[in-house]
């Protein structure tokens, strides 16, 4: 399938989406605590995208899917739903994952929270899937191919350990919430035959396990968790390749969530 070309129409509209999605993520940050249910999380984000922004939860309802984020705490990879009976507790960590839909137009992202006194080990497989993330997005600018993003995404990962998850990927997306291409966070061949051109926006959104790479899908039909139990982390923004490398259309101006970039 042809990957579509966003006009400067389509791209300021983006922008927008891009924008309400990175609020909902900065606006439910304080209510992440140990006491605090995911299911309250997700009544949090809702509200806020329904009452103050006017926008669509775009993952309600999608393919029956019963909430507004994705709360995936600790082994769960992603598409956790929540529940009034998953509270969160000291030591977890927790990816929210949310999507938008303002003026017809898609903004996608997620990112993880740490819940009170995280022990070493999450803190690192968090960090190292951020810096994952951001390895990615650095590959984007017109001309290259996406197979540079998955293969410094594994790159990166592997060196530190830890596994990057297959069944699951990236994606194109704007008016559609996921258009082609798919966005491998590992290194194959047959994604050189995408290259990349101003214009194109998709989502770079690698799950990092500390143990194995392998997922299960659990009988909810939704959750998919490590199926050694290992720890699993996420972070997703929505790019878009400018003339001269990349834009990222759900970051938060001044916040913390990312390390320094060079000419990004
Ligand atoms: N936001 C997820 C993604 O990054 C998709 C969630 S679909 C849902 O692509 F139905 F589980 F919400
Ligand atoms: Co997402
Ligand atoms: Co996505």
């Amino acid at each position: 399938m042809p990957i579509t070309i966003k006009t400067i129409d389509d791209i300021a509209r983006m922008r927008v989406a891009g924008r309400l999605a990175a609020e909902v993520l900065q606006v439910v940050a304080p209510h992440v605590k140990p006491g605090v249910s995911t299911a309250q999380l997700d009544r949090i984000c809702h509200e806020h995208i329904v009452r103050v922004q006017q926008a669509i939860p775009a993952n309600v309802g999608y393919r029956g899917f019963p909430a507004t984020v994705c709360t995936s705490v600790n082994n769960v990879i992603c598409h956790g739903i929540p529940s009034d009976a998953k509270v969160l507790k000291d030591g977890d960590i927790v990816n929210i994952d949310v999507t938008v839909i303002k003026d017809g137009w898609h903004g996608d992202t997620s990112r993880m929270y740490l819940v009170g006194s995280v022990p070493t080990l999450a803190r690192r497989l968090v960090d190292v899937t951020r810096e994952a993330m951001w390895r990615g997005i650095r590959a984007v600018r017109p001309g290259t191919t996406l197979r540079a993003v998955g293969k410094a995404i594994q790159q990166y990962v592997e060196a530190e350990r830890f596994s990057v998850v297959r069944e699951y990927c990236g994606h194109g997306i704007g008016k559609v919430y996921h258009d082609d291409p798919q966005v491998l966070h590992y290194d194959s061949p047959d994604q050189d035959r995408i290259t990349l051109r101003p214009g194109m926006t998709f989502t770079i959104e690698p799950m990092v396990n500390a143990g194995a790479r392998h997922t299960r899908l659990l009988p909810d039909g939704w959750t998919v968790v490590t199926k050694d139990r290992s720890l699993s982390a996420q972070w997703e923004h929505t790019v878009l390749v400018t003339d001269t490398g990349v834009d990222v259309l759900t970051r938060v101006p001044g916040d913390d969530n990312e390390p320094a970039r060079n000419g990004l």
